[in-house]
């Protein structure tokens, strides 16, 4: 219907009708809403404080929620970050969803934000994550019982298991999903991944095996909760991905407690399957049941999630970098071992040793892909960083991004140059690198994630060829995705 047709009408003082456009009403709020966003757009969101950041205050209600949260290329700084950095510097102030918060792209505050992690700022999580997340989950705690949970995490994902177990795993289930993939197969690379990262993280955490019906409806279920997790607004009624969501939570904490309670029953708790995660916690250490469920679901989703994101970047960034793949087949065929009796060549813990240039193709999409851009870290004191004033209580946006997209940091940093972490002396080592965070909560998985990676790219590399199959990049939501799933055509090498 046409503006113009949408009328209504109002009495004068004289009696005369005057017909109004409806549409005024909603102009004049528009025209007011402008008004105020330009009018403190330009303004500290703290007057009375000068050394507060300058930033944008945003629409009413909204802030820049939407200007944040627009789709953007995850290989750019998208424009939300450069045009503040370019107007503010790199430490600036914004609101989202009436929530002020100050951003950092700055990579040194970034880097005190997470060695201080517990003592000067703390993670802080959106409340409808939290019920997600489950309020005992690793993400969430702090102090004593964080340590707890996460000294259980290392012990069990250790450096020698790396050698023992899960390399041995990590071969086994790649091929054993690459052996369905037949000449000009056109396959989701995403979804190889996910399968890939979430079997293993599957069979590892709870000692399930891929197949059996109720593990196939535990996997469904898992990834209703993640989509809410990743995607969903905290609108809770029925329908919403938020509801849908926190049911599927329910349903997949009732199979890791039914798993529990069962294990419980057993002497020494490991299970019929021998050494997972839930029977080493159950076993090793004094953790609650509550503690120990959201753990298993906090482990799922941190492991799977993130490595199969990686896998697929890495993809997409070899697939337009030949001589980057070239390069990196060739490490791979060096340390080829014998064929099995199935045709597979095992990639053993020696030759992953030498997989260098691996792990500068790795250090590289991490870095340009930025699975987690940012974090949001609470102040726990005022803190004064190059002289701005960061009030107890603010929340800061740590742009892992940034920094990854800085000049002065990483030379022409929107380029994939796999050859800028060779050095002489082996791979380099820089404070300015935040794939997996940093300080008391880095990453745990950081090592078991680059061995998955590695074993993935080995069989990918030295059994096929590939190539897009549609047009397809990844997108940062701000959480990263390939809208189609990165489609690829696979091609068996002879
Ligand atoms: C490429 C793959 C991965 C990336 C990019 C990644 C990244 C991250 C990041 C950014 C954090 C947040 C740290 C913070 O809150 O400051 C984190 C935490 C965590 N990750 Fe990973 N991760 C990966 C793989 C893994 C794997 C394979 C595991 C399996 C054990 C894992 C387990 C965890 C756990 C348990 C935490 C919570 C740590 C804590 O709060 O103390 N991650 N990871």
């Amino acid at each position: 219907m046409g503006e113009a047709t949408i009328m209504s009408t109002a009495t004068g003082g004289g009696g005369a009708t005057v017909v109004v456009p409806v549409v005024v009403l909603p102009l004049v709020a528009i025209l007011v809403m402008t008004y105020l966003f330009l009018k403190r757009s330009t303004t500290n969101v703290r007057k009375g404080d000068a050394n507060f950041p300058p930033g944008y205050s945003g629409w009413p209600l909204v802030g820049e929620f939407f200007e944040f949260m627009k789709p953007f290329p995850s290989y750019t700084p998208g424009t939300y970050m450069t045009k503040r950095i370019q107007k503010f510097g790199k430490i600036f102030t914004t609101n989202l969803l009436g929530k002020k918060m100050i951003v950092s792209a700055d990579a040194e505050l970034t880097r005190l934000m997470l060695t201080n992690e517990m003592k000067t700022f703390e993670t802080e999580w959106p409340e409808h994550y939290k019920k997600l997340m489950g309020e005992s989950s690793i993400l969430i705690l702090n102090g004593e019982e964080h340590r707890l949970l996460r000294n259980s995490v290392l012990n069990f994902f250790s450096f020698a298991r790396l050698e023992s177990h899960f390399l041995k795993d990590a071969n086994e289930i790649a091929t054993g999903i690459m052996s369905s993939w037949r000449e000009g197969k056109v396959i989701s690379a995403l979804g190889a991944s996910e399968t890939y990262t979430l079997d293993f993280a599957l069979k590892n955490v709870m000692g399930m095996r891929p197949g059996e019906p109720e593990v196939e409806q535990f996997r469904h279920d898992y990834h209703e909760f993640r989509e809410g997790l990743l995607f969903a607004l905290p609108i809770n009624f029925p329908g919403t991905l938020y509801n849908k969501s926190l049911k599927a939570r329910g349903k997949v904490q009732k199979v890791i407690r039914r798993i529990y309670d069962e294990r419980r029953k057993i002497e020494g708790c490991r299970g019929p399957r021998g050494d997972d995660y839930i029977g080493w916690t159950m076993s090793g250490t004094n953790l609650t049941r509550d503690m120990i469920c959201d753990l298993m679901q906090g482990a799922l989703f941190a492991s799977e999630e993130t490595t199969s994101r990686a896998i697929s970047l890495i993809m997409f960034f070899l697939e337009g970098s030949p001589k980057a793949l070239e390069h990196l087949r060739e490490e791979h065929l060096k340390v080829r071992m014998p064929r099995d009796k199935d045709g597979w060549s095992m990639l053993s813990w020696e030759g992953y040793k030498q997989l260098q240039f691996t792990q500068c193709v790795t250090n590289e999409s991490l870095r340009l892909g930025n699975i987690t851009r940012f974090l949001v870290k609470k102040a726990l004191a005022d803190v004064t960083f190059k002289g701005y004033l960061i009030t107890k209580g603010t929340p800061v946006v740590a742009s892992f991004a940034s920094a990854h997209f800085d000049p002065s940091l990483f030379k022409d940093p929107e380029s994939f140059d796999p050859w800028r972490w060779q050095t002489s002396s082996g791979i380099l080592k820089t404070n300015n690198f935040f794939p997996f965070s940093g300080g008391p909560r880095l990453c745990p998985g950081a090592e078991l994630a680059r061995v998955e990676i590695a074993v993935f790219l080995h069989h990918l590399l030295l059994n096929f060829d590939y190539k897009l199959a549609d047009d397809d990049k990844p997108t940062a939501f701000p959480v990263i995705n390939f809208p189609k799933g990165y489609p690829i055509k696979v091609t068996p090498r002879e």
